[in-house]
């Protein structure tokens, strides 16, 4: 109340004053036009009289002075008329005048002196006295005085003075009573009602971290800050207590947490800097209305790696590649992420479209992708793209240099096949800094890597690190076999290490994972799949009782097509599960500029529209391609409401999207269908197991996904989830920054590339 009135008392005040003012005003100008008013009427009464007063002077009748002025006694304000001689004596008055004016007023004299007309507002006595001069055959002989009531005029001013106060009482109480309404609904209410939100939060009687909190652009800012200091609180919170039940229970599970408190010491406080071609947050202009919108890039890296780098506040070194991106960033091309809740630095680095292409999508996207998935897509080497790849290796490494500079011995995180030049120039340039890179693809055998031109620089430029690593086990024995035959260096399989002119590098496996989430419901709140499942089909427009879901970039790496097939031989085989299950193929336009990926993105197209138009019947459709980007909530939604999730690379160092499934699913149901090529095959085997190649397996695993009894399916799943839960993305980073931070790095006086003698001895590319 106090908080109100401190808002209205100022309001009332100078609603008041104004309108007091606005009176004043107002009276003011009427008693001003009255008197004005009077004073004329005086005048021109006076000036009429003035002439029948001298032609009765001249005729020299007393008796008609008298009778003149008795006619003028009392009518509308007038009050009477008097005749003086020139000796100031009355010679006729009306009789109702009052006597003092017997004696000639000094106003009639001053007229007399002036031989003029003169009016004056008598003070004191609410009178008006016009008086001029008359003449008797030429000469002055009185002054003749128009006495007029001026009471009218103060009764008047007095009616209007009161008519406005009434106005100004009511015009303040209703403004007040309107403003105090208005406060408490839009101001006060909301912030009371926010207020209590947050208590009930702070000691813990709600768990929802999205109140019912006001609305509009008054309180937007406000909105956001105090939801995210909620959500901040609610993970505060649930991090607090997982690792209380953590503690409790043994079990050394990898918390975003423990792994910053890991960091912390291994790195010493020292900053964590991450190279990697895609950015975890773009900045990209509407088409619409030219608004600044932020994205999060379909990629399974910046899935991975963003909980790292949130957990111990870093550097990540990035292509800028939004069109936005320049306009938002500072003078160092820096930018603190996630936009809405800051902890690390993003710092941008920018390549000319000539470059982009060359560099990306030549050498990296043509070349090194289809070289390292064997996914039957033929690798293209150009040399002005090798160019570029070299160029864009070395702006990155001036930018992380740049970075680094000041911090001793840092630790250097570099990511996947667009960066392998890197390692080694990083270490030339600091030989103390400890550098890993991390290949995010698979490492194809040494007949298929032998095949690129530039095969002994890439792997000289990888061996610069002192630790190199891949998803699985596998993909570090191609390496080394690599290793063995591109270039001159020892490789101690023993140890998993390779000695390159003194120079040793560490080969290991690390499997990827993802940021698995503690159940926050409890059981008997738990998500009702079948609920989710129909809120989509109706937001889709289609009837199924039964949802598959496929998340991925729309790659060819994926095994979309061979997806597809499956489904359409399963309802081929099953058509009793035709109007009943629906996949929803959720598929993120990914590098479009290159010729394979528009005709790929056509393909998919195509085959679902062609399975669609076989089968369709009604508000029911095997396939739903969605083919636009999804947010991770949006993805989760599918993930929870769908039965089976597939997931059939042709060939993928990890594939995340198999993990996201099984974190998402604290309902324990669902089925995941995985290929047997994706890296993550390996851990979920409790998945169907599938050829993605094998239409006929493909369509049974789905019959038997949809047919599975209730507790084997749990079974499957809680086994599964076990296993994400703790081969989660923190013991990933925790293993491999923790082996790099123990590696004993000797600084020699100079590091140069054994390549360079090499190549003259050598001749060609090995
Ligand atoms: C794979 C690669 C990542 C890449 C991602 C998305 O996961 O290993 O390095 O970021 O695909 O591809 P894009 O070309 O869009 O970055």
């Amino acid at each position: 109340m106090r908080t109100t009135l401190r808002l209205i008392l100022p309001l009332i005040f100078s609603v008041a004053v104004v309108s007091l003012l606005f009176a004043t005003y107002q009276v003011r100008t009427q008693r001003r036009e009255l008197r004005s008013d009077l004073s004329r009427r005086a005048e021109i009464l006076g000036d009429s009289l003035q002439e029948s007063v001298e032609q009765i002077l001249d005729r020299g009748s007393d008796k008609g002075l008298q009778r003149l002025v008795d006619r003028f006694g009392q009518r509308e304000h007038l009050k009477g008329v008097a005749l003086y001689d020139p000796a100031g004596v009355v010679i006729a008055i009306t009789p109702a005048l009052d006597p003092m004016f017997r004696v000639r007023p000094a106003v009639a004299s001053r007229a007399t002196q002036q031989d003029a007309g003169v009016g004056e507002f008598v003070r004191g006595q609410a009178v008006h006295i016009y008086a001029l001069s008359v003449h008797r055959n030429g000469e002055p002989a009185g002054t003749l005085a128009v006495f007029h009531d001026t009471t009218y005029i103060d009764d008047q001013v007095a009616h209007t003075l009161r008519d406005s106060l009434l106005n100004a009482t009511v015009q303040t109480v209703l403004i007040a009573g309107l403003a105090l309404i208005l406060v408490r609904w839009t101001l006060t209410g909301p912030l009371t009602r926010t207020a209590n939100w947050l208590r009930s939060l702070r000691t813990g009687e709600t768990q929802s971290a999205q109140g019912n909190l006001p609305q509009g652009p008054l309180f937007e800012q406000i909105n956001k800050e105090v939801t995210h200091l909620a959500r901040d609180l609610k993970d505060a919170r649930a991090t607090a207590e997982e690792e209380a039940r953590l503690r409790e229970s043994n079990v050394s599970i990898w918390t975003a947490e423990r792994l910053r408190v890991s960091l912390t010491n291994k790195l010493q406080n020292k900053p964590l800097f991450v190279v990697a071609n895609r950015e975890p947050y773009m900045h990209v202009y509407s088409e619409k209305d030219h608004e600044i919108n932020v994205l999060v890039p379909a990629s399974g890296l910046v899935t991975a790696l963003e909980p790292v780098l949130l957990a111990c506040n870093g550097t990540w070194v990035a292509h800028g590649s939004g069109s936005a991106d320049r306009d938002t960033v500072d003078e160092h091309d820096h930018l603190r992420v996630p936009p809405d809740h800051p902890t690390y630095t993003l710092r941008r680095v920018w390549l000319s479209e000539e470059e982009e292409k060359g560099y990306y999508e030549g050498f990296a996207n043509e070349g090194l992708w289809p070289l390292c998935h064997i996914a039957h897509t033929r690798p293209i080497f150009r040399p002005q793209d090798w160019q570029h790849y070299q160029q864009a290796n070395r702006r990155f490494a001036d930018a992380v240099l740049d970075e680094m500079e000041g911090t001793e011995s840092p630790i250097v995180l570099v990511q996947d096949y667009h960066f392998a030049l890197l390692p080694r120039m990083i270490k030339e340039a600091r030989p103390d800094a400890r550098v890993a890179i991390f290949w995010h693809i698979p490492w194809p055998n040494p007949e298929v890597f032998g095949i690129c031109p530039y095969q002994r620089e890439l792997v000289d430029g990888l061996l610069g690190a002192d630790l190199v690593g891949f998803h699985i086990q596998s993909h570090c024995n191609n390496f080394l076999e690599t290793v063995d035959r591109a270039v001159e260096a020892l490789t101690e399989w023993d140890r998993f290490a390779v000695n390159r002119q003194g120079h040793v590098t560490r080969v290991r496996p690390y499997p990827i994972s993802v940021a698995f989430q503690e159940p926050t419901l409890a059981v008997n709140e738990a998500r009702n799949a079948g609920a989710e499942r129909a809120a989509l089909c109706a937001e889709l427009g289609i009837e199924a009782s039964l949802l598959g879901v496929g998340v991925d970039r729309v790659d060819y790496t994926k095994g979309i097509l061979e997806r597809f097939r499956g489904i359409e031989r399963f309802l081929e085989m099953n058509p009793v599960y035709q109007r009943r299950f629906s996949f929803v193929q959720i598929g993120a336009p990914s590098r479009t500029d290159i010729e394979r990926y528009r005709q790929f993105l056509d393909e998919v197209t195509s085959e679902a529209d062609r399975i669609n138009a076989r089968f369709q019947a009604g508000r029911w459709k095997p396939i739903v391609l969605l083919k636009r980007h999804h947010s991770h909530d949006e993805i989760s939604r599918y993930y929870r409401a769908a039965s089976v999730c597939m997931v059939t690379s042709l060939h993928d160092g990890m594939n995340l999207v198999a993990k996201e499934f099984v974190a998402s699913r604290d309902d324990n149901r669902g089925v995941l269908v995985l290929s047997t090529f994706a890296g993550a095959a390996l851990e979920l085997t409790d998945a169907l197991l599938v050829n993605p190649y094998d239409v006929q397996q493909l369509a049974d695993a789905i019959l038997r996904a949809l047919n599975m009894p209730e507790d084997q399916e749990a079974e499957r799943m809680l086994r599964m989830r076990h296993n994400v839960r703790e081969h989660n993305v923190y013991r990933w980073a925790a293993n491999l920054l923790s082996d790099l931070t123990e590696i004993r790095i000797d600084v020699p006086d100079r590091v140069e590339s054994p390549l360079a003698g090499e190549v003259a001895s050598l001749g060609t590319h090995g």
